[in-house]
C-alpha cells in the first residue's frame, strides 16, 4: 500500500509541509546548507507530520500553525534518527549512506542538535505553551528510551513490559505528540485530544514492534535500512522475547547474547526466529495495539479524516517497509 493514496483528506498539505521542510536547507553556511539539503531531502514515508495534520483536521483546522508543527515533528524525528544511526552505527537510512557513515559520527551529532533546536523553533513558534511543554517533555521521554535500550543491551532476561517501556518511550511518545499536537492547535475539546492521544500512542506502539519483525523478516532494498542487526547489536525485541517464551528449554538466544562474536551460531538464531511461530504471535500483538488505537475513534466526528486514520492503522501493520 502506498502512503500517500492513505492521506486523502490531507493530499494537498502534506507537499507544503515537504516544500517547508525544504526551505530550511536555505541556510548562509554553505557547508551546513549541503549537509541540511542532503539530510532533509525527501524520502523518508513522512507518517508523523501526516498524523499531526489528520489529527488537526476535526475541528479548527489552523493551516499555518499546523503546517509548522507537522514540519517540527518531522525535523524532531529526523534528528533522532541521526544520533540513532550514530548509535548504532549503522551505514544506510532511507536507502542513502548516513550521515555517520558518508561524513562521521561528529557531523551527524552536531547536525542532530541542530535539527533538534530548528524543530524546537518551530513547535514554539505555534505560540502554544502546552505544545512546548509536550515538544520538549517527548524529546527527554525519546532520550530515557534510548538509553533504557542501551543498558539493557545484551540482557536475555527480559520482560515484554520492559520491551513495551522501551519502544514506548523511544517511538509511541512522538507518535501521540504528533496526533495530540495537532489536537491542540486545532482547538479540539480535551476528550477528543485524548483519543487522538491515544491513537498516536497506540499506533507508535504497534509500528515499532512491526519495525522490529521487519528487523528479521523485511528486505534490505525495501527497506532502506539494514536488517538483522537488532539481535547482533543485542536489542532483545518482541520476536525474540517471545521466541524464548515459546521454547523455555532452549537457550540459544540467551547463548548469543553472552557470546556476541559467533557469528554461526547468530546466523542459526536468527534463522531460527524467523521461521518460528514468534513472528504471527509478534504481529498478533501489533495488531492489538492497532485495534486499540482505533477503538476511541468513533467518539471523534465522523468525517473523512476518520477513515484515513483506520486506513492508516491497518497499513502499519500490513507494510513491508
Ligand atoms: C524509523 O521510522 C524509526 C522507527 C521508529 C522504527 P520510520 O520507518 O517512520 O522512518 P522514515 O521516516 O520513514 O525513514
Ligand atoms: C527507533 O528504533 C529509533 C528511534 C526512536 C530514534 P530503531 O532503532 O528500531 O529504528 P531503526 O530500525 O534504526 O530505523
Ligand atoms: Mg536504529
Ligand atoms: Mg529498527
Amino acid at each position: 500500500m502506498e502512503t500517500p493514496s492513505l492521506f486523502q483528506s490531507i493530499q494537498e498539505d502534506l507537499p507544503e509541509v515537504e516544500r517547508f521542510i525544504q526551505t530550511l536547507a536555505g541556510v548562509d553556511s554553505p557547508w551546513l546548507a549541503e549537509l541540511l539539503t542532503y539530510i532533509l531531502r525527501p524520502g523518508g514515508k513522512r507518517l508523523r507530520p501526516a498524523l499531526t495534520l489528520l489529527a488537526g483536521k476535526f475541528y479548527n483546522y489552523d493551516q499555518e500553525r499546523l503546517l509548522t508543527m507537522a514540519a517540527a515533528v518531522e525535523l524532531l524525528h529526523t534528528a533522532t534518527l541521526l544520533h540513532d544511526d550514530t548509535i548504532d552505527r549503522a551505514d544506510v537510512r532511507r536507502g542513502v549512506s548516513t550521515v555517520n557513515a558518508r561524513w562521521d559520527g561528529s557531523v551527524a551529532v552536531l547536525a542532530g542538535d541542530y535539527l533538534f533546536a530548528q524543530s524546537a523553533v518551530l513547535a514554539a513558534s505555534t505560540g502554544n505553551m502546552r505544545v512546548v511543554q509536550l515538544f520538549a517533555r517527548t524529546l527527554m521521554t525519546i532520550v530515557d528510551g534510548e538509553m533504557r535500550q542501551q543498558k539493557s543491551a545484551f540482557d536475555w532476561n527480559q520482560t515484554r513490559e520492559e520491551y513495551f517501556g522501551r519502544i514506548s518511550r523511544k517511538t509511541a511518545s512522538l507518535f501521540s505528540m504528533a496526533t495530540e499536537s495537532g489536537a491542540v492547535l486545532s482547538g479540539a475539546p480535551e476528550a477528543s485530544i485524548q483519543a487522538l492521544i491515544s491513537y498516536g500512542y497506540n499506533l507508535g506502539m504497534a509500528f515499532q514492534i512491526i519495525d522490529d519483525i521487519l528487523d528479521f523478516m523485511g528486505e534490505e532494498q525495501e527497506m532502506g535500512k539494514p536488517v538483522g542487526s537488532d539481535l547482533l547489536q543485542g536489542t532483545v525485541t518482541l520476536p525474540a522475547l517471545v521466541f524464548m517464551e515459546l521454547n523455555p528449554g532452549d537457550d540459544s538466544v540467551r547463548c548469543m547474547m553472552e557470546n556476541p562474536g559467533d557469528n554461526g551460531h547468530a546466523a542459526r538464531v536468527i534463522q531460527a526466529i524467523r521461521t518460528s511461530a514468534a513472528i504471527p504471535q509478534a504481529y498478533k500483538v501489533a495488531g492489538n495495539f492497532c485495534q486499540k488505537a482505533c477503538s476511541g475513534l468513533a467518539s471523534l466526528p465522523s468525517m473523512g479524516p476518520v477513515e484515513s486514520l483506520r486506513n492508516l492503522a491497518d497499513y502499519t501493520v500490513k507494510r513491508s517497509y
